[in-house]
């Protein structure tokens, strides 16, 4: 049975050859196509340059979807989609080609939605393509994806070009973790628990540990990556989304605009990190060759053959502070790699010790409480607490517990993938798991500085790293002595 939760859209899928749509976005559909998430009367049409009919394109669709689904494919669900499928060949440049795409728009009152799935140069083409036969007036909706710009600079030349033609409500700039199940459920956690609501700041949090570690390299995107670095690429958005909803006040409510201004707060508060505290701060490196569970990784240098001498780091460490009262003293510590140990990513809250330790006798130094919220390789929460050792011990003897609660059912049936969501939010219309213009700029603001200030110390500050560990040693040094540890992986 359809619900009623998503509104009749054209879902246009400009890129639609290119590997965002092909291993993302077209099997996102089929999924919401599984659990009856669009409305009957919702066309996808895909957009690129190539001369395919509608049949072919199908065929093309089709193919990407067997090949990227993470489940058995289904030929009635894919019967229900393809019926929804169109193609348009279309030359983003060719005036001529949004006349033929607004023919095949006005054939429905559907609202229209427009995935720019497209490299950003090809971003104000698009807008001014629709922009100049009044494809987009309200409601219709676009959606933008990352590299949102290198810089504030370049950031705010795309918005400048978008909002000449889409009001910030018809905007929808993905990031897709925050899709994913287990951020979106940090603010119910936080939020509907009193034991969490209550104890969530400076008085009672030693610190945070934020860790996105990946085992891929930077797959064939030399070009892109080169250019932009990891903390471009993982911390100005991914990293830094997850520690504002982190340490966000609680919003009004849960409008989008509520939980963005939350959002913004925060990111207008993080201490400034540029030269004068860039080496004390910050931990950069790069990966040489080595292995990776018996495989032959080569260098970061190896990956392409021309450029030998790139100084781009595929790994970096922040320790980042908050300005406010909330947070006063709390380190939040980011890290992410490539080439590293393990996909492993996880958020720890680490608890203040007690004020007294009453079991000292028997346990000298006890250790600190976490929450730790691991996105990877599993989705689940777990809480590590002290409890009496059972049996005939000393009485007061304790034992470290860790009560674990999976985010998925066992055999994963629930699990969704973030596009499946973000697809579905922005056919409804709704912005909360979007970012705003002034989040990404205020993002912007504050990597600016680390990145020039590594610009001016570059040489010195570049750390290499074997594949398959956690990083340079360097960056376990920025919390020894600060008197921590990086919480060690645990797969499980
Ligand atoms: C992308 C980055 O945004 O996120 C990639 O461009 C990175 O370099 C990827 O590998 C990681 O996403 P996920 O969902 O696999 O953690």
């Amino acid at each position: 049975m359809f619900k009623e939760t998503t509104q009749s859209c054209d879902l246009v899928i400009f890129g639609t050859k290119g590997d965002l749509s092909r291993r993302k976005l077209l099997p996102a559909l089929y999924k919401l196509e599984k659990f009856k998430k669009i409305h009957p009367n919702t066309r996808i049409i895909g957009a690129a340059r190539a001369n395919w009919n509608k049949e072919e394109y199908k065929k093309i669709v089709k193919k990407s979807i067997k090949e990227f689904l993470n489940e058995n494919f289904n030929e009635n669900i894919w019967k229900q989609l393809s019926v929804r499928l169109h193609f348009i060949n279309i030359d983003v440049n060719e005036e001529l080609c949004f006349i033929e795409l607004k023919k095949i728009l006005d054939q429905t009152k559907n609202i229209n939605i427009y995935y720019c799935a497209v490299p950003p140069n090809n971003f104000n083409a698009i807008f001014k393509g629709l922009g100049k036969i009044n494809l987009n007036i309200l409601p219709s909706r676009i959606i933008i994806e990352k590299p949102i710009g290198t810089c504030f600079y370049t950031c705010e030349k795309i918005n400048n070009q978008m909002s000449k033609y889409f009001l910030e409500s018809q905007i929808f700039r993905i990031d897709h973790y925050l899709g994913k199940e287990s951020i979106l459920n940090i603010l119910s956690l936080r939020f509907s628990n009193s034991l969490f609501f209550h104890n969530w700041n400076y008085k009672i949090i030693d610190h945070v540990q934020i860790t996105v570690s990946e085992e891929v390299g930077i797959e064939g995107r030399w070009n892109y990556f080169n250019q932009i670095g990891q903390t471009r690429d993982m911390v100005q958005n991914h990293l830094l989304q997850i520690l504002t909803i982190i340490a966000m006040d609680p919003p009004k409510n849960i409008q989008p605009k509520s939980i963005q201004n939350e959002k913004i707060k925060i990111l207008k508060n993080l201490k400034t990190i540029d030269i004068n505290n860039i080496n004390t701060k910050t931990v950069r490196g790069q990966y040489t060759s080595g292995n990776i569970n018996g495989r032959k990784i080569p260098s970061y240098l190896e990956e392409n053959n021309t450029n030998k001498t790139s100084e781009t780091e595929t790994f970096v460490s922040i320790k980042v502070e908050i300005e406010n009262k909330k947070w006063h003293g709390v380190p939040f510590y980011l890290r992410t790699g490539k080439r590293l140990a393990h996909k492993y990513s996880e958020i720890v809250i680490f608890f203040k010790k007690t004020p007294v330790n009453l079991f000292s006798k028997y346990n000298k130094n006890l250790p600190l409480n976490k929450l730790i919220l691991q996105l990877e390789p599993n989705e689940n929460i777990k809480i590590d607490l002290l409890k009496k050792l059972p049996g005939l011990y000393e009485i007061y003897q304790l034992e470290d517990n860790r009560i674990k609660s999976n985010y998925f059912n066992k055999n994963n049936e629930n699990k969704i993938d973030a596009y499946e969501r973000l697809l579905l939010e922005s056919m409804k219309g709704v912005q909360s798991l979007f970012v705003s213009r002034e989040e990404i700029e205020t993002a912007w603001k504050w990597i600016d500085p680390i990145i020039n200030a590594w610009k001016i110390t570059k040489k010195n500050t570049l750390q290499l790293y074997k594949p398959g560990t956690s990083g340079p040693k360097i960056s376990d040094q920025m919390l020894i002595q600060d008197g921590r540890y990086w919480n060690k992986f645990d797969l499980n």
